[in-house]
């Protein structure tokens, strides 16, 4: 076993989260690496729960960048994510953004575009102490560079395309060299947040022959209680699914054994109806899935900014589609390398 000085050293950006603790989960199980992971409150649940499976658990703050030079210190590979959703739904942000007379939803693009930007910043401070591949960062495809500026507002995927890579090629070459960009799929666990377009409950309506205004049910054949999901998205699209917990770590694994210089799509291609069948197969419910538009969407939702930003997402994953229809590594070109599995 490698000794604590030959141990290489990963940070860990957001590893009290979904990706940046699945990551963090996969390299403390190889016993070559050493895990050091970033939370602005070490003693949470979920930063105890990391510090007891030998994760040393550091306090740092995004909007800090000195915070986040002193984590960075040392490290051989650094992994990178920003969370946009925070401050969407932060009522103290809400208010903020208010107060700038912005919508909420530019507002959280520019703390999410701030915040990775201080990533790179204080990242670029250690490039030269990095792994060859040592800058291993989660981002989104550019929808406005990607759809030519048809879709200029969907500002969860620009504010992480727009640093990862943009701004770390044009600031700071040392690191863009030693950089992989890791794009994610839609969660699989993304129903917690849209469970009214993910599974619209049929209504108790009678449908056809004339079914009153009011129907909702608008798939003949299904039966009352059953469900319809609900998307501004046409069904043919491939889209990409990731089970964030499961698979971010073990993906990420492999990436970092990989050259730099590379984009990657972690994720399983689905159509929005074969992932629908996948939910009726394992939950035995019955399900269907509808194209809706964009105003159905936005309508339904019971938060006008939220509908706005997913239904673009929707929208922009119909056509040219979620990854922008960039080149991007997939699984199956990671299982055609022979990895070592650190185990
Ligand atoms: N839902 C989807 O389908 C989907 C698909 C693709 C991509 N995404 C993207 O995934 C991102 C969220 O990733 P996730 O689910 O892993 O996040 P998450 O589970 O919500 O965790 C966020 C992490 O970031 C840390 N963090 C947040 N603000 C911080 C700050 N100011 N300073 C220091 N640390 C901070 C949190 O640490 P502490 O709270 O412990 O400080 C936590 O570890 C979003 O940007 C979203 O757009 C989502």
């Amino acid at each position: 076993m490698a000794s604590a000085e030959q141990k290489k050293l990963i940070v860990v950006v957001g590893a009290t989260g979904n990706q940046g603790g699945a990551v963090a989960r996969r390299f403390i199980q190889d016993p070559r690496y050493a895990v050091r992971g970033l939370t602005r409150n070490p003693d949470s649940p979920a930063g105890k729960e990391l510090a007891a499976l030998g994760v040393e658990v550091v306090q740092a703050e995004l909007d800090d960048v000195k915070s986040l030079e002193a984590a960075f210190a040392g490290a051989n590979v650094i992994f990178s994510v920003t969370n946009y959703w925070e401050p969407f739904f932060r009522p103290d942000c809400r208010a903020k953004a208010a107060e700038l007379g912005v919508s909420c939803r530019k507002y959280a693009y520019d703390v999410e575009y701030r915040q990775g930007k201080n990533i790179a910043d204080a990242a670029a401070t250690v490039a030269g102490s990095l792994d060859a591949n040592g800058f291993l960062a989660s981002t989104l495809s550019n929808s406005r560079k990607c759809t030519d500026g048809k879709i200029d507002d969907l500002y969860h995927f620009d504010a992480k395309a727009d640093v990862f890579p943009d701004y770390v090629n044009a600031a700071h070459p040392e690191l863009a060299a030693k950089m992989s960009c890791i794009h994610t799929g839609f969660f699989t666990t993304s129903h917690r947040i849209l469970p009214e377009s993910y599974f619209h409950r049929v209504s108790l309506t009678p449908y056809p022959p004339s079914p009153p205004a009011n129907t909702t049910n608008t798939h003949p054949q299904l039966a009352d209680g059953t469900f319809e999901m609900r998307f501004p998205c046409s069904p043919n699209s491939p889209i990409p699914h990731l089970d964030v917990n499961a698979d971010t770590g073990n993906f990420t694994y492999a990436v970092s054994q990989m050259p730099a210089g590379k984009a990657y799509m972690a994720a399983e291609y689905l159509t929005w109806p074969e992932f629908a069948a996948a939910w009726q197969r394992v939950t035995g419910a019955s399900i269907a899935y509808k194209e809706v538009s964009f105003d159905e969407m936005v309508a339904a939702m019971p938060d006008r900014d939220l509908g706005v930003e997913v239904g673009l997402m929707f929208v922009y994953s119909s056509a040219p589609g979620y990854d922008g229809q960039m080149e991007l590594l997939k699984a199956e070109d990671l299982r055609k390398v022979s990895f070592d599995d650190g185990g």
